[in-house]
């Protein structure tokens, strides 16, 4: 089953929808006026009070024109939150006008919004009629050039042949559907959270394959795998001679990734001292190969995966928060496997139809006991860890169709059978499967537990399929 986001993404909304208006204001009076205003001009609206609130609205939104006041609760004069709120709002999406609302007398202040790319400005108290023409014209521009880009987003899906399969359908997963499909096509940096085997490498080529940059290559860089000494060097490149292996020069993948994306992986991993080099190319895109002082610039989308919580490593001082507020303009959390059962026979289907064409073992579904004993299973591994068990039931199966024994998930089988009578690899694949499933797939608590490193938990995962 095909992914669903174009269909999320596509037909453009008919001139005669009504114009969808974004307000976000912290006085309930104010709130209530423009509802009332706005309602009985036939727009639809959406009303928030806080910052958060309106940054998330324009992630999981369609708008028009956002209103937005300048001025927030935690200082209310100089107006800093609310420039900062449209700096926010512009990373995510920039073409969204923003007309911003000033208190009357403080001109310098809209006057410095206009010049961080707000569209237009109305001081406070305002004057209806002038309000509402603001608020048609900048609409009217917005719709046009949306259709134009609408189309532009369209042909790069058609062009897009290597667009991974995305499968999506349960009700939990809609909210990040529609993310995908909304900031794919922005320049927005993501960064992507979820457990081991969630589907955060999909997202990142999904997010890639729907943005102008498709025609560019999407460069990966797991941060976490990458021997110490040589992060600066494969990020950045050297120069011969910059070290004693240097013998010739090296292109770096940020100037591989230029004018494309760079997806990193595993980003958690990477240490204080290295942060600070990739803080410093985010912020200016600029960098210098190891060994040259020839700063070259380049222009990357920088995509992002991690199953660690950043916002805790930040706090506990591991991660710095200068580099993830960089990262995380936008953030995309995938849910576990077991939160979205109903995608499970989805996701079966579609691995089995893979691999029994892999394998040329014409295999006719699952049979019904099979279905349940998915849905029955907590799936610690996650989306990989079915695709790996589908894998193994087309290659062992002698039925037709897909047996519940096939599947290979009786974990009591298992943990039933004597420790003596086990070879010390079925030992180790017990424990780290137990270790998961106890720490629902985190996999740092779960490599404590166990007195291993994160990347040798990792290794041993991989090498169990887990
Ligand atoms: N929604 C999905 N639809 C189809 N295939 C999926 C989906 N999610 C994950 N997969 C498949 O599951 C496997 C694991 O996905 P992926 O590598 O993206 O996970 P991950 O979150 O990056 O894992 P890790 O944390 O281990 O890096 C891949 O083979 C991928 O193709
Ligand atoms: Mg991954």
């Amino acid at each position: 089953m095909p992914t669903k986001v174009e269909e999320v993404a596509s037909p453009a909304p008919a001139r005669t929808e009504p114009l969808r208006i974004l307000v976000a204001d912290d006085q309930a009076d104010v709130r209530e006026a423009l509802r009332l205003l706005l309602k009985a001009e036939g727009f639809s609206t959406e009303i928030v009070s806080h910052p958060t609130a309106a940054l998330e609205a324009v992630q999981t939104g369609e708008f028009d024109v956002m209103l937005m006041d300048l001025n927030y609760q935690r200082d209310t004069t100089s107006g800093r939150e609310g420039m900062d709120l449209l700096s926010r709002i512009q990373a995510v999406d920039s073409k969204l006008p923003v007309v911003v609302m000033t208190a009357w007398g403080s001109v310098e202040l809209a006057v410095e919004a206009m010049r961080r790319g707000a569209r237009d400005f109305i001081q406070k108290p305002w004057d209806n009629p002038r309000l509402l023409t603001i608020i048609r014209t900048q609409a009217d521009l917005h719709r046009m050039r949306r259709r134009a880009e609408r189309l532009e987003a369209e042909n790069n899906l058609l062009r897009a042949q290597n667009r991974p399969i995305f499968i999506a359908e349960s009700k939990v997963m809609q909210p990040l559907i529609t993310m995908i499909s909304r900031i794919g096509p922005s320049g927005a940096n993501v960064l992507i959270t979820g457990e081991h085997g969630t589907g955060k490498e999909v997202v990142a080529q999904t997010l890639h394959a729907l943005s102008p940059r498709t025609g560019r290559p999407m460069i990966t860089v797991n941060t976490g795998g990458l021997p110490e000494g040589t992060f600066e060097s494969e990020l950045f490149g050297h120069v011969k001679g910059a070290f004693t292996d240097a013998r010739a020069d090296r292109v770096g993948r940020f100037e591989l990734a230029d004018r494309g994306t760079l997806f990193l992986d595993e980003i958690a991993n990477v240490p204080l001292k290295q942060q600070a080099k990739l803080l410093r190319v985010l912020e200016t895109g600029e960098m210098e190969r190891v060994g040259s002082s020839k700063t070259t610039k380049v222009d990357v989308r920088v995509l992002s995966a991690t199953n660690a919580d950043l916002k805790l490593e930040c706090a506990e001082g591991r991660f710095r928060s200068d580099l993830l507020f960089r990262l995380n303009t936008v953030e995309m959390h995938i849910p576990p496997l077991r939160e979205r059962k109903e995608d499970i026979p989805l996701l079966a289907e579609h691995f089995l139809k893979l691999y029994s064409q892999r394998y040329r073992k014409p295999i006719r579904g699952f049979e019904a006991a099979a279905i349940d004993r998915m849905l029955d299973h907590p799936w610690p591994g996650n989306v990989r860890e079915l695709d790996h068990s589908i894998e193994r039931s087309i290659l062992i199966t002698t039925e037709e169709q897909i047996q519940a024994g096939d599947l290979g998930l009786e974990a009591d089988k298992a943990s039933s059978a004597k420790i003596e009578d086990m070879s010390l690899e079925e030992v180790e694949f017990l424990l780290i499967k137990k270790a998961l499933t106890r720490h629902t797939g985190n996999i740092s608590h779960a490599a404590e537990a166990l007195g291993l490193s994160r990347s040798a938990l990792y290794r041993r995962m991989q090498k169990y399929g887990l």
